[in-house]
């Protein structure tokens, strides 16, 4: 047994905050975002919308893509860290907003790496034979635990969801290898505790992402069987253009192969990856039956690669 990809979707909220926006509210500039960062702009959900309203637009999509109803999924995973509530999981009461018909549904944090985390729990469901079709959603609302006064961070982030299902087929698997790794004694890098907002030590944090995420796409690459040549595109997490193109440079990949929609989203997190999938997809950069090679780093340290076959 093994999973296809069978559907895409995402949701950004409408609402843009751009650099010119931060200006007004932080000691900052366009000019010191765009150039540390990357990023341009980003979208913030209003007050009252939670992940859930997020992941519900963005499986919505998904479940079209694959022709699939709600009530044929059998597992809801959503990898988040700014879920609805401690409990009852984003994910039950995004199979509730869904008509979904009583799935097993949780939630998993491994901050900005939960779309590597989930894409492997998803494959292990579907490959021994446990579920028949997953719906796997990285959703976040950072802006609700950023500190706006805190010009180091709240530039950095933005709000989305990205959404896959994922199907139980005959075919060998489209999820070719991943690489999962965890570090916690380096907790305090970048963390959020219970009731507080979000802290990151910037410097150090991006020296081990790139780092970590070289390593692991190397061996996920090697684990594949496949090597770099053989990748139409690298699809990383978005936390830092100038992360993803030292990335680039230390895997000898030319930086087109490399794909970056940061400018337009900030870092949201586990969203990014789907996201991203997303709309290299819809531009027609990635077409199936391209391998792609998936890369993000994040709190925890938590990191990972997974390559796949689209
Ligand atoms: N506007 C203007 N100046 C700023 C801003 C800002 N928004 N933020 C920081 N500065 C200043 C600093 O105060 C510092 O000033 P000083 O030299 O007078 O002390 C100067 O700019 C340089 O600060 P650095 O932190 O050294 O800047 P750096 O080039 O490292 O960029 C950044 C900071 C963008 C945060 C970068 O370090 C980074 O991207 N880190 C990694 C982020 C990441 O990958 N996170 C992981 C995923 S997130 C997750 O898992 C939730």
């Amino acid at each position: 047994m093994g999973s296809k990809i069978s559907g895409l979707g995402m949701y950004v909220p409408e609402r843009i905050l751009t650099n010119h926006d931060l200006e007004k509210i932080l000691d900052t500039s366009d000019e010191w975002i765009t150039t540390r960062t990357g990023i341009k702009e980003r979208h913030i959900a209003e007050e009252w919308v939670k992940a859930s309203d997020l992941a519900v637009n963005a499986s919505k999509e998904a479940l079209d893509m694959a022709g699939i109803s709600p009530k044929d999924i059998d597992v809801v995973l959503v990898a988040t860290s700014t879920p609805d509530m401690i409990f009852p999981s984003t994910a039950c009461f995004l199979a509730d907003k869904l008509g979904c018909r009583n799935p097993m549904a949780f939630d998993f944090s491994a901050a900005c790496s939960g779309f590597i985390y989930g894409l492997t729990i998803a494959d292990s469901f579907l490959k021994s034979g446990k579920a028949s079709n997953v719906l796997l959603v990285g959703s976040e609302v950072f802006s609700k635990i950023i500190d706006w006064s805190d010009r180091t961070t709240a530039v950095l982030f933005g709000d989305g969801a990205g959404a896959v299902v994922l199907t139980s087929s005959n075919d060998e698997s489209d999820i070719l290898s991943t690489v999962m790794k965890s570090e916690g004694s380096h907790w305090h890098l970048l963390h959020c505790q219970v009731g507080e907002k979000l802290r990151m030590q910037g410097r150090e944090t991006f020296k081990q992402a790139v780092k970590s995420m070289e390593q692991a796409c190397n061996k996920a690459l090697s684990k594949a069987g496949l090597t770099k040549e053989d990748i139409k595109l690298v699809i990383p997490h978005q936390a830092n253009i100038r992360i993803i193109d030292a990335l680039a440079e230390k895997l000898e990949i030319p930086k087109e192969k490399v794909y970056a929609n940061i400018h337009k989203y900030g870092n949201t997190s586990a969203a990014s990856i789907p996201i991203a999938m997303y709309e290299a997809y819809k531009e027609g950069k990635i077409n199936r039956g391209d391998y792609i090679l998936l890369t993000a780093f994040g709190g925890g340290l938590t990191w990972g690669a997974v390559v796949l076959k689209f």
